[in-house]
């Protein structure tokens, strides 16, 4: 069998989480990890920045074999990804995909929420870009939402301090933030793939009732049942249940903090 791996990609660590959870459903397929942790943190770069970045990523991915791109970062899916769909696809190879993990979240969370109000917790370019936003007024147009950029939230889980006292302090002020901008909201979405790493702290600062969405299984559960609906592109995505990582940082320093997110050791190669 032809190696055709699934290319996930982040900028870092955060992909890991969401790929921990593919992996639980469709163990099965190989799957290529490539952090771009060199180039890390997306999160404050310019729209131009994210994208350049991102379509170098996915154009490496598909040189390695992979058919299909899941952008496991929400900063790269809302500031790149309807570009590569729509520009860079079509020219670069029509027969391959690329999806981004913030429209399955957004497609589910209208549906949760009993209060009609949502808030999305994100880096500063998620929030900026409005993408969750845009997604989920295009399914729910009656939903409010309000977001809250956490821009030291990656600096806090990429510095191993996310169970630290002094976490608690930048975790409970964008928690009030959130809350002081609109008390109705009962449906929290963890807009960052680094942010499963707080999810127990966000939990002890939010009021009881309050549902807190964490994407990874969204994505997951929406990758297995695309694959289904779409067994042309299945067919195109080898078996043999590999895994291979790669990152642009040097592996010793990927394969430290891996282990954090991906809850695991692995064996890390350097990128190019
Ligand atoms: N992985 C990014 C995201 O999900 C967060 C890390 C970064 O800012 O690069 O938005």
């Amino acid at each position: 069998m032809q190696y055709r791996p699934i290319g996930i990609f982040d900028s870092g660590f955060g992909g890991l989480t969401v790929l921990k959870e593919i992996e639980r459903i469709i163990p099965q397929y190989d799957y290529l990890y490539f952090g771009d942790n060199a180039r890390a943190p997306y999160g404050s770069r310019s729209f131009e920045a994210v994208y350049a970045y991102t379509l170098e990523a996915v154009r490496w991915l598909f040189d390695q074999g992979c058919h299909l791109v899941i952008l496991a970062c929400n900063t790269a899916s809302a500031k790149a990804l309807r570009t590569i769909q729509q520009n860079d696809l079509p020219r670069l190879a029509p027969e391959k995909r690329v999806l981004g993990v913030i429209r399955p979240v957004t497609e589910m969370v209208g549906k949760m929420t009993r209060s009609r109000h949502i808030g999305i917790l994100a880096t500063a370019g998620t929030v900026a870009s409005q993408s969750y936003v845009i997604e989920i007024k295009k399914h729910f147009p009656e939903v409010n939402v309000t977001q809250e950029a956490c821009p030291m939230w990656v600096p806090l889980v990429e510095n191993n301090e996310f169970d630290s006292d002094g976490a608690d302090y930048f975790v409970r002020q964008h928690i009030h933030r959130l809350f002081s901008a609109d008390r109705l909201i009962d449906t929290v979405v963890l807009g960052c793939t680094h942010y499963p790493l707080l999810e127990n702290k966000i939990s002890r600062f939010l009021s009881s009732g309050i549902t807190l969405v964490s994407q990874g299984i969204i994505v997951a559960k929406s990758l297995a049942d695309y694959l289904l609906r779409h067994p042309e592109i299945a067919a195109r995505c080898s078996t043999l249940g590999r895994r291979d990582f790669y990152s642009s940082e040097t592996p010793e320093v990927f394969e430290r903090s891996a282990v954090l997110f991906y809850g695991r050791s692995l064996s890390c190669r350097k990128m190019g």
